[in-house]
């Protein structure tokens, strides 16, 4: 058997998952003995009725809504987070939103506990392909995530902000990692179609990543396998305008096995392909993954046929009328679903220019997460190619 020595680390937090979950908040919050919670969300959702109506049940203060997330989770933002929760001596941090969210609030978090050090504790590549990740060995505030997208950022230890010049740093301390999650599908509803396909296709890559990623394990794949299909389902409706009760919580818990797939099996090439991309051209990171996961699919194809095969017959389990036998129908299959949610499929329909690619191709050779991907990849030329293709 494949990888049958192995370790795993399980995702140290607290699950509340429900229809309407978000009203055990408050005790939740109790048992936690937390008193002073700050809010991080974007300053559309400071202003939305379920914050409004969260803050209420909490009694949470003007001044500790940090309504200031914004678009790939800004370095700069971490910062002001950790000068507000300083001046509210908050002894808790609470996400509301989609992965900018978890990840400024996972920002704020490593800047309260190390003075605003942060840079100290970035995660890199070295040129012989090694990986450096500085711990943080000083205490947290606790945090707690209110996901409303699929993007599983509050479950993973790894986070990524970004720097006005559009370099994503990226983080990874399992200390910071949310210790309560409230998944509450009824959240989900009111965030638009495209919003959720589009970050429903990085919960795809993520279970697609993690069945092939080099560091998988059996515990690992077998939250793939429970994501994919649950995803697959619950986008298609999302696509088909026809999404019930039922389909959000799929689309739910399906995202929450794809982000504890990925604690361990962590994501390859194509993510790392998304994290340079996105922001160095202005495309939020599922669009990004979208429009790059079958490019990256069809590369890693050599290497990873049963992987793809079975991501094929994982689809066919959604039961939307869709038999992949192969791993070329997957890959289809997986086009189809972006397609179908009319999200675009080449990289010059948002206008991305061509000229940018093979620099971009360069940066994204010292990625991290190279170092999972099942095909060895040696030169920027292959990822220039990859980028080609999806231009
Ligand atoms: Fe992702």
């Amino acid at each position: 058997m494949e990888n049958a020595d192995f370790s795993y680390n399980s995702p140290a937090h607290r699950l509340v998952f429900g229809w309407g979950a978000r009203s055990a908040l408050k005790e939740e919050l109790a048992r936690l003995n937390v008193r002073r919670p700050m809010l991080v969300c974007s300053s559309r959702a400071a202003r939305s009725g379920e914050v409004v109506e969260l803050r209420r049940a909490l009694g949470v203060s003007d001044e500790s809504v940090f309504g200031e997330v914004g678009s790939h989770a800004p370095l700069q933002s971490a910062f002001d987070g950790w000068q507000r929760a300083r001046a509210v001596q908050a002894d808790c941090l609470i996400s509301f939103g989609g992965g900018s969210a978890s990840d400024t609030m996972k920002g704020i978090a490593l800047a309260c506990a190390e003075d605003g050090r942060l840079l100290d504790f970035t995660l890199e590549r070295l040129p012989d392909g090694s990986l450096r990740n500085p711990l943080s060995t000083r205490a947290k505030l606790p945090c707690v995530a209110i996901p409303t997208t699929v993007s599983g950022a509050e479950i993973t230890p790894a986070f990524a902000l970004t720097e006005t010049t559009g370099k994503k740093i990226l983080f990874r301390d399992a200390s910071i990692a949310p210790r309560l999650l409230v998944y509450d599908p009824e959240l989900m509803m009111s965030v638009p179609a495209r919003s959720m396909s589009e970050s429903g296709m990085n919960a795809v890559a993520h279970t697609i990543e993690a069945l092939y990623s080099k560091v998988k394990n059996p515990v690992s794949r077998i939250h793939a396998r429970e994501g994919l299909p649950l995803l697959y389902r619950g986008l298609h409706a999302v696509a088909m305008g026809s999404a019930q009760r039922d389909d959000f919580i799929a689309l739910a818990l399906g995202a929450y096995y794809a982000g504890v797939s990925i604690t361990n099996a962590r994501t390859a090439l194509h993510h790392s392909i998304c994290h340079k991309l996105g922001p160095a051209v202005g495309l939020t990171h599922g669009m990004t993954n979208s429009i790059v996961l079958p490019h990256v699919l069809e590369f890693n194809l050599p290497a990873a046929r049963d992987e793809l095969a079975e991501v094929g017959e994982l689809i066919g389990q959604a039961n939307v009328g869709l038999s992949a036998r192969t791993p070329e129908d997957a890959i289809a299959a997986v086009r189809a679903l972006a397609r179908h949610a009319g999200l675009p499929s080449r990289l010059r329909d948002v206008n991305v220019s061509r000229e940018k690619l093979p620099a971009l191709a360069q940066v994204i050779l010292n990625e991290p997460g190279l170092a999972f991907n099942p095909r060895p990849v040696e030169s920027a030329a292959q990822i220039a190619a990859i980028l080609d293709s999806a231009w």
